[in-house]
């Protein structure tokens, strides 16, 4: 795992900015996965900006969100779907036929199948280069709330209250935070070619702390990136302030052999 300490917010949006743009260079193709919330909001800030600026294209790409509220009604601002149009997919030119949200628009029993179906769609599309992800106060990934199993695939899960409390922001009241979610598996995060794990903030020292040095648990579902070979955590320095091994990923870093990008 690699643990890159940067000074604030704006470095890592830039940070992790460039290993997009790196990947959208490198393949023909480029399978992004794509993360809701605030932590990526900086990310997709400046990848629209370069954007804009004629300096990367997302035309090639296809896009598989890690996530998405259950009973929400079509449109609505905070499902997850909407949030990738209005922060990210409505402002560039990938082609809104491969953004992928798990779930679909299946209801009630569909769900199941729809599922199943978000798998089959992620392998069709030869399996996700660059998983984008947070981590919740709790330190689930994706949906994926503790106890989680580190083999699940994509499936329904509810939502603890913690983190119905911490979206509850982003609703009227928590009373409309729904309870249930689709969420990619931890296995099925795991599949990705690369993991890129980006946490700002004093609230998130903690559980960083818990994913990146405690044990491996499914109490701690983050910590489940312990298991992939290519994980790089971006943090500030902030979300580093619990870090035991802080000044040894800040050395790394900065001695990191020219050789590797
Ligand atoms: C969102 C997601 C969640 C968030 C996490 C942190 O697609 O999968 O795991 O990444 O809840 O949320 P923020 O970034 O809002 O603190």
């Amino acid at each position: 795992m690699e643990v890159v300490i940067l000074p604030d917010a704006d470095a890592v949006a830039r940070f992790v900015a460039d290993s997009i743009e790196h990947l959208l260079s490198a393949r023909p193709n480029p399978v992004l996965g794509l993360a809701t919330g605030s932590s990526p909001l900086g990310t997709y800030a400046e990848l629209v900006r370069r954007h804009r600026a004629g300096v990367i294209t997302f035309a090639a790409a296809t896009a598989f969100l890690l996530d998405e509220y259950i009973g929400l009604p079509v449109g609505h601002p905070e499902s997850y779907r909407a949030f990738i149009e209005t922060h990210f997919a409505g402002q560039v030119d990938i082609d809104p036929r491969n953004v992928h949200v798990p779930g679909g628009t299946a209801v009630g029993a569909a769900l199941d199948k729809a599922c199943a179906q978000y798998e089959a769609d992620i392998r069709a599309a030869g399996g996700v280069d660059l998983q984008l992800l947070g981590i919740g106060a709790d330190g689930h990934l994706g949906f994926n709330e503790p106890t989680s199993s580190l083999a699940s695939r994509t499936r329904i899960k509810t939502l603890t209250d913690r983190t119905r409390h911490d979206n509850a922001r982003f609703f009227d009241g928590l009373d409309d935070v729904p309870r249930h979610v689709v969420t990619q598996g931890i296995g099925t995060i795991l599949d990705a070619r690369h993991l890129v794990l980006i946490a700002t903030g004093a609230s998130k020292a903690a559980p960083v702390a818990l994913a990146v040095e405690g044990p491996l648990t499914s109490m701690c579902p983050a910590s489940a990136i312990q298991l992939h070979p290519t994980a790089t955590v971006v943090i500030d320095e902030a979300a580093a302030s619990q870090l035991t091994l802080a000044d040894y990923f800040r050395d790394t870093f900065a001695h990191k052999p020219r050789w590797q990008s």
